[in-house]
């Protein structure tokens, strides 16, 4: 008796303070991780989700915000509603527009039922006292209000729509890839103001982060399409692997994939990332890189630094060894339209997630100090134009801009 009355007392206690439920609670917590909710709003050494985390963008530098439930700068004193809006019109609860560099052009996507769990999830986390440092934005991009302009443009505020003529297994992996893990915001090419094209939808796009500490530079985030320059040569079980542990036949993960691997497609279950491979293969080729041709003069000197510097892990035939390194022949990376990703892993070396996932391939070196601008180029432009490989010259210039 004594213990039905604590249950019932307690039961009386959870339904007067209006509690979440606790399983919309997990569930929440599952969905904030599918969304990069933490990796976005945590800054190195703050606590979690109080924001102040710096996004380089074409327009300027935009911080994340506070949204602990902390009543004075998070969300603590923001309604279901006012979330919503945030999350799919890109309003702030005061009425500010935000910039798109938060994802909410995806997370328009975002159904009720999972909306209400991640609120219900960030009501519970610890709040924290800490108000977003100010933005650095050129004019006149600095005027918000702008943003509503941008909005009618390029906003589409549509909830999912299924496919019916796709599996739901196909569906849910369009949900997470389009909607809540916003992988076309990194992957999705961007128009002058800063819009996803739709047309190339996940065709290969660029980012801003860090090359080395303290270094932010341009990163391009390949071609997800079944294009020679995208996922061709990617099996369903590759994409799965990759996005499951962070390592595959294809392909280990380094640069900015790191966070999206640790902080979110490794922390899904099995069957989301099979329903986010099973769509990713699904999409149709969009081929963006165009094949080169090189004058033989140039090939060989290309050919000569691949021998010197790579070969011995990279295999002469660019198809790697799967206990020392991955093929060339065939990634993505190294033909993508925009070779930023490429230089990048060239000029400051490819940085395995920690921890490792298992079966891992060691770090790459740097070889930015080994070798000169006019080497980086003619090397990148020779895989790009052998072993079957397209993609469009790299210059000096392309070399300069990434160091
Ligand atoms: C790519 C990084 C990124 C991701 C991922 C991200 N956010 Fe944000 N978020 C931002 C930035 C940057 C801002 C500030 C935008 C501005 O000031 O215009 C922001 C703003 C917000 C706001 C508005 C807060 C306010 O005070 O107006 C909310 C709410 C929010 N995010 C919630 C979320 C949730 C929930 C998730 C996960 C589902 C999420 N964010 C994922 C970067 C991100
Ligand atoms: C923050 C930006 C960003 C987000 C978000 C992002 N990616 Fe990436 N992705 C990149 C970049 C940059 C590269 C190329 C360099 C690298 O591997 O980091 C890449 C590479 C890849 C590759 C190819 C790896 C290789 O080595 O060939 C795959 C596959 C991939 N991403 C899938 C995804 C999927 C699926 C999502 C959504 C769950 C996603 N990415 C979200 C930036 C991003
Ligand atoms: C000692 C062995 C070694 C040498 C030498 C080496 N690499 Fe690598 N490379 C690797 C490993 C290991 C990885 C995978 C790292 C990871 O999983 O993050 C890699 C990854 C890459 C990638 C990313 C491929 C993809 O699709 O994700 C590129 C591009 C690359 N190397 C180019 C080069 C070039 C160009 C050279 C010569 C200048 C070179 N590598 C020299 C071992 C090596």
């Amino acid at each position: 008796m004594r213990i039905l009355l604590a249950a019932f007392v307690m039961l009386s206690a959870g339904v007067q303070a209006q509690a979440p439920a606790a399983d919309a609670v997990e569930r929440g917590r599952y969905l904030t991780a599918a969304g990069s909710c933490k990796h976005c709003h945590t800054a190195e050494g703050g606590a979690a989700f109080a924001g102040g985390v710096a996004f380089t963008t074409d327009f300027g530098v935009v911080y994340s915000t506070n949204i602990t439930p902390d009543p004075t700068t998070g969300i603590g004193g923001w309604s279901f509603e006012q979330f919503a809006r945030a999350m799919r019109e890109g309003v702030s609860a005061d009425g500010t527009k935000l910039y798109p560099v938060f994802p909410y052009p995806s997370f328009t996507k975002v159904n009720d039922d999972d909306l209400r769990d991640i609120f219900a999830y960030l009501q519970t986390v610890a709040p924290a006292a800490k108000a977003a440092p100010a933005n650095d934005m050129g004019f006149p991009y600095s005027q918000r209000s702008l943003m509503g302009v941008w909005n009618a443009l390029y906003l589409d505020n549509q909830r999912y729509a299924p496919d019916a003529s796709q599996s739901p297994e196909w569906n849910r992996g369009a949900y997470l890839v389009q909607g809540l893990s916003h992988c076309g915001s990194c992957h999705t090419p961007r128009n002058m103001l800063g819009a996803e094209k739709q047309d190339l939808a996940l065709s290969g796009g660029t980012y801003y982060d860090e090359v080395a500490p303290n270094l932010i530079r341009p990163w391009s985030a390949v071609n997800l399409t079944s294009a020679k320059d995208g996922l061709a040569a990617w099996s369903m079980e590759d994409i799965y692997d990759y996005l499951r542990t962070g390592h595959s036949a294809t392909a280990g993960t380094f640069g900015p994939m790191n966070a999206v691997i640790t902080e979110n497609t490794s922390k899904l279950t099995d069957g989301d990332v099979r329903a986010m491979a099973v769509y990713l293969k699904s999409l149709p080729p969009i081929e963006r890189a165009p094949k080169h041709e090189m004058n033989p003069a140039d090939f060989r000197a290309g050919e000569l630094l691949y021998t010197i510097h790579c070969g011995t892990c990279h295999l002469p035939t660019g198809l790697g060894d799967p206990s020392i390194g991955p093929a060339l022949a065939g990634s993505s990376v190294v033909q993508a339209e925009d070779p930023a990703s490429l230089i990048n892993s060239i000029i400051y070396g490819a940085t395995v997630a920690t921890p490792a996932p298992p079966g891992a391939w060691d770090n790459m070196e740097a070889f930015g100090d080994k070798l000169d601008d006019d080497e980086i180029a003619l090397l990148s432009t020779y895989m790009r134009a052998n072993w079957g490989n397209r993609g469009g010259r790299v210059t000096e210039a392309d070399v300069a801009k990434q160091r």
